[in-house]
């Protein structure tokens, strides 16, 4: 079944016209991001879209506080999650298919790995499990703030449970999508570290 889902998911994405999506110079792909064409840049930014509302639920988490995490819930309100209604609406349609066995949060956990997956990243092991929490409320301020800097994305990181390895990692994400205003090969990096 979660083959099946996943089929579902990958129905969303433009075709990929045989090249890498990973922007800035991935290797393969005729000129990293820029000149691919209007199906390759949409599909590269519903690949980021959905990663980045897969983690914006995901990492809220708190190990210390017991809550928050992915847990199909976002403040859909707060500027950090600013887009993601857009990622939301995209996936709700898919959903209705699977919402009478399967929680929002696997549903979104497992949009995630499937989109890094297909953007050439590794496949991730996937559990389903995950419970959806009737409020979020407890997500507030809960994410990383772009604007501060390495001490505070080191906190933030801990107390997700996150080690800093993992978090260098996770932060490789940030080669998919363009920012709303960037040229299109940019990356997202220089925005997260630009206070460092
Ligand atoms: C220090 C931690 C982080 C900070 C400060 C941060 C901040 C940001 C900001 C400011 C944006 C631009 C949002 C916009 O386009 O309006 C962004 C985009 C993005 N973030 Fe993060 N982020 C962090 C960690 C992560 C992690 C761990 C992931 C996933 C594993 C992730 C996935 C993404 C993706 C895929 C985008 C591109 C979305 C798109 O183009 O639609 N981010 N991030």
């Amino acid at each position: 079944m979660q083959q099946t889902v996943q089929e579902s998911l990958l129905a969303l994405l433009p075709a990929a016209n045989g090249r890498k999506i990973l922007q800035g110079g991935g290797g393969g792909g005729g000129g990293g991001g820029r000149g691919n064409g209007g199906n390759e840049r949409a599909r590269g930014d519903i690949l980021a879209g959905v990663v980045r509302l897969a983690f914006h639920d995901a990492g809220t988490f708190s190990t210390a506080a017991g809550n928050g995490g992915m847990d199909g819930c976002l403040l859909w309100e707060e500027a950090d999650n600013g887009g993601l209604p857009d990622v939301r609406d995209l996936l709700a349609p898919v959903y209705e298919d699977y919402n009478t066995w399967m929680s929002l949060a696997d549903f979104w956990a497992l949009a995630g790995i499937t989109m890094v997956e297909a953007a050439g990243g590794p496949t991730i092991p996937f559990q389903y499990g995950r419970v959806d929490a009737a409020s979020c409320t407890t997500d507030a301020g809960r994410l990383p703030d772009a604007e501060q800097g390495h001490a505070h994305v080191l906190e933030v990181f801990s107390r997700m449970g996150l080690s800093v390895r993992d978090l260098v990692a996770l932060m490789g994400a940030h080669t998919l999508g363009t920012p709303p205003q960037a040229v299109p090969s940019q990356s997202h990096w220089p925005v997260s570290l630009e206070s460092e």
